[in-house]
C-alpha cells in the first residue's frame, strides 16, 4: 500500500522506500573499535529497515555494543540490562541484542542470566546481524560468536555518505597475537587479520568522496598491519603512504600501536609524510622490566625509550600518549618508581590510566592481587604527574600556530570546535561553514581539557 511507504534515512544515508520503519538505538562501549563497529551495524540494519534513535524508549531495538577489557566495563552491561527490564515490560516487542566483547566471552551466559535479552552476537558475526534480527523478530532467540572463516567485511554493506564528522575511523586489522598476561583482546577479537589493501583504499576514498577529510586507521594492533597487496604484503608505512595520495584526504592518524611492532618505515613516514599526524598512542604499560616481564610484554622498558628516541628523531613535535596499569600483580614500590621514571622521561602529552583488573582466564587472573588500597594510592600518584604533563603539553601550545581541522559547533554561539595536529580540541569563533575545513589557529588559552585560539587565515 503505497500510503504505508515511508522515507528514512540512516546517518545522512541513502532513503530507501519501505513499508515499515523500524528504530533502533545503539549503546557503545569501550575503545574505537566498537565506535567503527557500531557504525557498521547500524549500516547492515538500515539496509533491514532500521533507523537510528537517540532514545532506547523509542527504540523497536537496543543493542548493547559491550566491552570487556575491565571488569567494571563488563558489569555495565548487566546494570544496563537491568534498567531495560521495565521497558520490557511495559513494550514486549521490544528486541534486545548483546554485541561485542562480553557477547562473545559470556555467549549463552547472558541468556541464561538476563532472560529479556534476544540476540548475542560476537565481533567477527556482525554481518549476520540483520538475519538474527529476524529471528528475533520472529520469536526466536540466537547467539552467534564463531569466528567464521569468511571475512565480515565482505557481507557488511559500503559505507553510507557522510556521518556526522569530518573524520571517520577505518578499521584496518582486527585482533591480536601478543596475549600479554592481564588482557582479554586476544580472547574475544581473536588472533590477528588484517584487511586486504584494495579494500581500505576503497572504502577510503569512498569516505573521502563523502566528505571525510582526516581517517583513523583502527587496529588492535594496528601497527602489526600486513595487508595482501597485488605486489606482496604491505605495512603500515606503505599503507599510509599510499593513503596519503587520496587527494582531499588531508590527515591520517593510526591507533593502537605496540612497540614491538613500529617498523623503521612506519618511523620513518612520520618524517616523510605531511599528512600523518605527529600524535601517537603507544602503550608501554609499565616502566619496570621485572613486572614488563610477568605481562609478557616482550620488550624492556630500555627498548620503549631507545624506540620514542629514533620517533622523536625523526618527527621531534611527536606528541606521545600511553596506557599504564598500576597493581599489576606482584607490582612493588620500586617497579612503581620505575613506572614513574619511564613516565618522566618520555612526558607524555596524554595518557591512560587503570588499576589491574583480574580478568577470568588470564594468566596474570591467577596470581596474588596487589592490596586495593595500594593499587588506589599508586593510581593516584601515577594520575597527578601524568596529569601535570598533560598540562604542562596544552600550555605549550599557547602563543604557537597549528592547524585545526573544524569539525562541530562549540558551546558558545559563534564558536567551532576542531581537532589540532596534535590531537587537541580546540575551541575557536568561526562560522558554521568552517566545518570540515582546515585553518591554521594561534593558540592564546589553555583549560582542562582544551585549548582556544584564534584563527589566523580565513578561509571563509
Ligand atoms: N586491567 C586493567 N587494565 C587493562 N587494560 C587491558 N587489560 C586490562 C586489565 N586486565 C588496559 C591496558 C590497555 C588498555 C586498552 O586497557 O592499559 O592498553
Ligand atoms: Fe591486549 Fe594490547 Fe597486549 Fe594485545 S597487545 S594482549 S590488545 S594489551
Amino acid at each position: 500500500m503505497d500510503g504505508d511507504i515511508q522515507h528514512r534515512q540512516i546517518e545522512g544515508g541513502e532513503t530507501e522506500d519501505r513499508a515499515e520503519v523500524k528504530k533502533l538505538f545503539i549503546k557503545t562501549y569501550g575503545c574505537q573499535m566498537n565506535v567503527y563497529d557500531s557504525e557498521r551495524m547500524a549500516e547492515a540494519m538500515g539496509a533491514e529497515g532500521y533507523v537510528l534513535t537517540d532514545t532506547a524508549d523509542e527504540a523497536d531495538m537496543v543493542l548493547l555494543n559491550t566491552c570487556h577489557i575491565r571488569e567494571k566495563a563488563s558489569e555495565k552491561l548487566y546494570s544496563d540490562l537491568g534498567r531495560l527490564r521495565p521497558l520490557k515490560t511495559a513494550k514486549p516487542d521490544l528486541k534486545i541484542g548483546v554485541a561485542g566483547c562480553v557477547a562473545q566471552a559470556e555467549g549463552e551466559e547472558i541468556l541464561r542470566r538476563m532472560p529479556l535479552v534476544d540476540l548475542v552476537v560476537g565481533p567477527q558475526s556482525y554481518h549476520r546481524l540483520p538475519a538474527m534480527a529476524k529471528a528475533a523478530e520472529a520469536g526466536e532467540k540466537t547467539v552467534d560468536t564463531d569466528f567464521p572463516a569468511e571475512d565480515k567485511f565482505d557481507h557488511l554493506p559500503e559505507r553510507r555518505p557522510a556521518t556526522r564528522a569530518p573524520t571517520a575511523f577505518l578499521a584496518v586489522q582486527e585482533g591480536c597475537d601478543k596475549f600479554c598476561a592481564f588482557c582479554v583482546v586476544p580472547y574475544t577479537r581473536g588472533s590477528e587479520v588484517s584487511r586486504p589493501v584494495d579494500r581500505v583504499l576503497r572504502e577510503a576514498r569512498a569516505l573521502v568522496e563523502r566528505g571525510v577529510r582526516e581517517i583513523t586507521l583502527l587496529g588492535q594492533n594496528v601497527n602489526a598491519y600486513h595487508g595482501a597487496a597485488a605486489d606482496g604484503v604491505w605495512g603500515l608505512g606503505r599503507l599510509v603512504r599510499d593513503l596519503a595520495r587520496i587527494e582531499g584526504l588531508e590527515r591520517i592518524r593510526y591507533t593502537t600501536s605496540h612497540p614491538n611492532d613500529m617498523a623503521p618505515d612506519l618511523i620513518a613516514a612520520h618524517a616523510e609524510e605531511p599528512k600523518l599526524m605527529p600524535y601517537l598512542h603507544l602503550p608501554v604499560q609499565s616502566g619496570s622490566d621485572r613486572i614488563l616481564k610477568a605481562m609478557a610484554r616482550k620488550h624492556s622498558a630500555e627498548h620503549y625509550l631507545r624506540l620514542v628516541e629514533r620517533i622523536r628523531a625523526a618527527r621531534p613535535d611527536m606528541v606521545l600518549s600511553g596506557d599504564f596499569i598500576v597493581g599489576f600483580p606482584g607490582e612493588t614500590e620500586a617497579d612503581f618508581e620505575a613506572t614513574l621514571a619511564l613516565i618522566r622521561a618520555v612526558d607524555y602529552g596524554m595518557a591512560y590510566s587503570f588499576k589491574y583488573s583480574a580478568r577470568p582466564g588470564t594468566p596474570a587472573a591467577e596470581k596474588p592481587p596487589v592490596p586495593a588500597d595500594v593499587a588506589d594510592d599508586r593510581l593516584q600518584r601515577l594520575q597527578a604527574l601524568l596529569g601535570a604533563q598533560q598540562k604542562a603539553c596544552q600550555q605549550g601550545m599557547v602563543g604557537r600556530e597549528v592547524q585545526v581541522l573544524f569539525e562541530k559547533p562549540g558551546r558558545e554561539p559563534g564558536q567551532m570546535v576542531g581537532k589540532s595536529d596534535y590531537l587537541h580540541a580546540v575551541h575557536v569563533a568561526a562560522p558554521p561553514e568552517a566545518r570540515g575545513r582546515i585553518a591554521t589557529v594561534r593558540i592564546a588559552a589553555s583549560g582542562p581539557n582544551s585549548l582556544a585560539g584564534q584563527v589566523t587565515s580565513p578561509l571563509w
